[in-house]
Order: structure tokens, then sequence, then C-alpha cells
């Protein structure tokens, strides 16, 4: 149970929103979120930078590379975690299961939760986050501006010929959710991942039917959310097929920008 005495979000969320926050301890309070020690506020600002795509648009393989550049961002993927919640057998993951394997969002009210929880003791340290798959829907969105601030969309745009190619040849290392393809960044034995040597597997949503509905949802749900960041001035497109082409635009917008110089 979160008490308002040893929950902070960070100085620079509190500063610019003090009414939301408030409103978010109650929100917080009630849905009885689970909570680390208090830890103390530190002197730097804290940034939000949320990462937007399509499906197989590149969205895991940007923020990796962000990662290595602006090591101070922690990566939530919702993705990742829904999958290593459906590995865990736990009550979502056996809600979502269904979901994802179809290629449809999950419920709105599952998805907050998890990444509230999730990112929560992120937030109290006042640690800059990637939010790569999260918000996709508008209700998602407006759940997110409740708790914080965010300072910068990256979205992604891939042509669907690409995203249909690269879903077939991607493979995945369950456990740590390390994605390879034989095409582009394949692993060093065939099958194999680099760091366990477990085996690698195709994600049961990387079938046709399902990556036909992912491609549908996020055309009609999760798309129009561009829209709406780039209308508070927030979003910046990168189009091109090539991660690796796409990337130093990125990095070079990211640095042009006083939150990340
Ligand atoms: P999620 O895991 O987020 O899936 P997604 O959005 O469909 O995106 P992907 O992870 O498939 O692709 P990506 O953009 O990360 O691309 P990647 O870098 O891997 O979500 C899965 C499901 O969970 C959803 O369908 C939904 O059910 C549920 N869900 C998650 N969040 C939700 C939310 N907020 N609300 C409701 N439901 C939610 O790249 C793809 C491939 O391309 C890889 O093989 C990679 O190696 C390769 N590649 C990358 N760059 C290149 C290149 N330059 N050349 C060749 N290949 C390349
Ligand atoms: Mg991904």
């Amino acid at each position: 149970m979160i008490s308002v005495a040893t929950f902070r979000l960070p100085g620079s969320a509190l500063r610019r929103y003090p009414s939301q926050v408030m409103m978010s301890f109650t929100t917080l309070q009630q849905r009885n979120y689970k909570s680390t020690q208090a830890v103390e506020r530190p002197e730097e600002e804290s940034h939000f930078l949320l990462i937007l795509g399509p499906p197989g648009g590149g969205k895991g393989t940007i923020s990796k590379k962000m990662l290595k550049d602006f090591s101070s961002f922690h990566h939530v993927s919702t993705g990742d975690l829904l999958r290593q919640h459906v590995r865990q057998r736990t009550a979502l993951g056996i809600k979502a299961k269904g979901y994802m394997d179809s290629g449809e969002l999950v419920p709105d009210n599952l998805m907050i939760d998890l990444v509230m929880e999730d990112a929560t003791p992120y937030l109290e340290a006042g640690q800059s986050l990637l939010l790569d798959g999260f918000p996709r829907t508008i209700e998602q969105a407006m759940a997110l501006e409740k708790v914080t601030h965010i300072d910068v969309v990256v979205n992604l745009d891939v042509p669907t010929d690409t995203i249909v190619e690269r879903l077939a040849d991607r493979w995945i290392h369950p456990a740590s959710g390390r994605v390879y393809s034989y095409s582009y960044n394949p692993p060093k034995v065939a099958g194999k991942d680099d760091i366990t040597g477990e085996d690698l597997v195709q994600r049961d949503d990387d079938k046709p039917e399902a990556i036909r509905k992912r491609l549908e949802s996020y055309a009609n749900i999760t798309a129009p959310l561009v829209k709406y960041y780039e209308d508070k001035g927030l979003a910046r497109t990168f189009s091109g097929t090539k991660s690796d082409v796409i990337y130093p635009q990125v990095k070079k917008f990211l640095e042009s920008t006083h939150f990340f110089s």
C-alpha cells in the first residue's frame, strides 16, 4: 500500500502538474499499488519519452539503440512485460494471452494497472522512462498524463510490406526478450540465444492472421495517437525501412531538444 508520506513523483512532474499528481496519489492509493521504500528526490530532472509505431516497426530495435546512447533511461516495453506474465502464468498473463495471440489489444484497465505498477518505482526514484508500446489508445494516453508529463514522442513510420517480411523472420529469446532476425541481426549460432545458448522461438502473434489483426488494430486505434501528440507539439515522425538509417536521425533529433542535450 502506498502512503502519501513515502510516495513521490519526480520533482519536475510535481512542479509542472501539481493537481494531476495529487489526483494520482489518490488513484494510486485506491488501487493499492505496491511501493518501494521512500526515495530521495534526485537533483536532476527526469524525462519521459514515448516510442510509437506499427507492429514490427522497430520500436524494440530503436529503443535498444537509444538506451546505449541515453543510458539514464529505463525501458518499459508493455509487450515484453505481458509476455513475461504469460510465461509466468500470472492472473494477468492468463487474461492477456488470448488477446495477444489473436492480435487484439489487451483491455485498457489491465494495461494501465500494469504500466503504473511497473513504472512506479522508477517514477519515485525520478528516473527517466522510455515507454515502448504504451499508450496505444486515447484512454491509455489520458491515464498516463494524469501521473506524469511527456517530453518527446518518437513515431516510426515503416511500410506494411517491410513489416510483414520482418515479422516472418523474427526470432526471440523468450526469457530475456532479445530479438533476432536472420536477415538483419542473426544469432551467432542458428536457433540459439547469443548470451544463454537457449533456443530461440517465434512469437505466437507473428502468425499471418495475428499480424493482420495487429496491423488493423494499429491503424484503427493506435495511429490516431500520432495526431493527438502532434497537436500537442510533442511528436516527430521518422519514415523509412531501415532502423540503421532511421536511428541516427532519431539520435540527432533527441540531441537537438533541450531534454537530451
Ligand atoms: P508488442 O510486443 O509491443 O508488439 P508490437 O507493437 O506489435 O510491436 P513488436 O514488438 O512486434 O515490434 P517492434 O516495433 O518492437 O519491432 P522490432 O524492433 O521487434 O505487443 C504485443 C501485444 O501485446 C499487442 O499485440 C497487444 O495484444 C498487447 N499490448 C502491448 N501493449 C499494449 C497496450 N499498451 N495496450 C493494449 N495491448 C497491448 O522489429 C521487428 C523485427 O524487425 C525484428 O525481427 C527486428 O530484428 C527486425 N528489424 C528491425 N530493424 C530492421 C531492419 N532495419 N532491417 C531488417 N530487419 C529489422
Ligand atoms: Mg517490440
